[in-house]
């Protein structure tokens, strides 16, 4: 049969915490032609820890790519077509690897993992000068959560890392730089480089000067030499060169154009492009940012400052305000994989809607601590308000109420640190097409919750910066050239003071999380 005559199309590689997919649009009109989608293992040696294996994570990628392929064969569509790729990634998590074997030296410390609380402790006391010192250059506080503690870990307590890097063979990066290096081939000449954004969530980033900074590299003991070089979130870094054992060969040769961490790939999705647009993205946690510009600002109220994007070598860098919830598609695969309350993530709709309220049920899922605005690594999960009445459906509920509540917490600080109230929610990820949470979040914020029709925003922001790549050229991001998003809206249906008598009950509920670990 006749092969369906296209645009040029670009792929998005979305690596996120708890899957990974590929997926094909169409660069002219921002159809999403066909993906795939794998489930990636968690492994928690420790309480506290968080680990996962960056080969599997690679794999992972190319099993994606290869599915991928297959099905827009069987849709006809010619894989030729497929101009640029774009990368979008789980942010923050730390990889150190061999560049002469590939291998990486130990698993990828995840995000999420608290073993560097002890670490973060120390460093604490001997910041220099003013407390300021991290967060004035970096935007962020000195937390487990970045990159910079994870890898001071690592050179502390991984002998294999230590010595390679005395062999100067060690090479650091987050998840982007791993999946780069690697596709575009690895031993064989694989390129080492990050984008700004990644970069600016390592905490070893200066996000003015946007250069690795030489005083934090020293004050958190790290060898610059094994950083990725920074560039851009659109330009060419290098083409796909695929090992030969691996069908995923059917990209070679085209470019890796695009790289951003998902939660900016999410805002460049979503068409955040103007001062004070913002997105909220639920995937295994929850993350809100603001575009604030060109302007770094710092906020009073417990959020980040980090670098929202820069679409090309010679763009300006844009900045956002970001809150940042630890916990949010975790709790429901936690209540699968741990409670065995649900068989798969989408049964968690059907319990909630059996009840249609918690009860009385509050569930504050502070499994890594709290992060905005609280930034206490003390708290720890509680369930309270418990009764012989309490059922699975009621926990299911309060599950949802909880990742609502945590919005709800991040969108206020947003709204007194830009002083402008948001007047409605843009939201996309996994979750959301979970009516039961949207209506809820839509309830609880007292303002409308909008959804673009196609939920997929993390991958097209990569596709965009990859299509948009100076020498690829095929995406452009001309305002009149966007196309226009459909959306779907949920308004709120509570009154706004039943909304907060439940909101002051979940204020209670975190006060009793903190404080458990000391
Ligand atoms: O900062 C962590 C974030 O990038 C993880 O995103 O989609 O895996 O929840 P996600």
């Amino acid at each position: 049969t006749k092969k369906a005559v296209l645009g040029p199309l670009v792929g998005a590689v979305d690596q996120g915490t708890s899957s990974t997919r590929f997926l094909v649009f169409n660069s002219k009109t921002a159809e999403l032609l066909s993906h795939h989608q794998v489930e990636i293992k968690q492994e928690f040696p420790r309480e506290g820890w968080v680990e996962q294996d960056p080969k599997e994570i690679l794999q992972s990628v190319y099993e994606c790519i290869e599915k991928t392929c297959e099905k827009l064969g069987q849709l006809n569509i010619d894989i030729s077509n497929i101009k640029a790729i774009g990368v979008s990634n789980q942010r923050e998590t730390t990889v150190v690897w061999d560049k002469f074997t590939g291998e990486p030296l130990y698993n990828a410390v995840v995000w999420l993992d608290l073993r560097t609380q002890s670490t973060v402790e120390n460093l604490s006391k001997r910041i220099p000068g003013n407390n300021n010192f991290v967060k004035s250059k970096t935007g962020l506080p000195l937390s487990t959560y970045f990159s910079a503690v994870k890898l001071r870990w690592l050179l502390d307590n991984v002998r294999k890392v230590q010595k390679a890097v005395e062999e100067n063979r060690a090479l650091f990066g987050t998840i982007d730089s791993w999946l780069i290096w690697s596709l575009t081939g690895g031993v064989n000449g694989g390129v080492h480089c990050t984008d700004v954004t990644n970069a600016s969530r390592t905490m070893l980033f200066n996000i003015h000067s946007l250069e690795w900074d030489k005083e934090l590299c020293e004050f958190f003991g790290i060898p610059m030499e094994i950083l990725p070089s920074v560039r851009s979130s659109s330009e060419i870094y290098g083409l796909m060169k695929i090992s030969h054992s691996l069908k995923a060969g059917a990209l070679e040769g085209v470019p890796i154009s695009g790289c951003l961490g998902d939660q900016s790939a999410a805002l460049v999705g979503q068409m955040c492009f103007q001062d004070g647009q913002a997105k909220n993205t639920y995937g295994t946690g929850c993350f809100l940012l603001c575009n604030t510009g060109h302007k770094c600002v710092f906020s009073e109220h417990g959020l980040l400052t980090t670098v929202a994007y820069k679409l090309g070598r010679d763009k300006p860098a844009y900045y956002a305000l970001e809150g940042s919830v630890a916990i949010a598609g975790a709790v429901i695969r936690w209540l699968r994989d741990n409670l065995g309350i649900i068989k798969t993530s989408e049964e968690i709709e059907k319990l909630a809607k059996e009840v249609g309220t918690s009860y009385g049920c509050y569930f504050v899922p502070a499994f890594s601590g709290l992060y905005a605005p609280y930034w206490e690594p003390s708290a720890r999960g509680i369930i309270c308000g418990l009764t012989q009445f309490t059922n699975k459906c009621h926990i299911a509920f309060a599950a949802l109420e909880a990742v609502c509540f945590q919005t709800r917490e991040i969108l206020d600080a947003m709204n007194r640190d830009c002083g402008i109230p948001l007047s409605h929610l843009q939201v996309d990820g996994g979750m959301t097409s979970n009516k039961i949470l949207m209506q809820l979040q839509a309830d609880i914020l007292y303002i409308p919750v909008v959804k673009p029709s196609m939920p997929e925003t993390t991958a097209l922001g990569a596709a965009m910066a990859a299509g948009a790549a100076e020498g690829v050229g095929v995406w452009s991001l001309e305002p009149e050239d966007l196309s226009a998003v459909t959306m779907e809206r949920f308004e709120p249906q509570i009154n706004a003071e039943e909304s907060e008598i439940r909101y002051s009950t979940w204020k209670k509920a975190v006060m009793k999380s903190m404080g458990w670990v000391t």
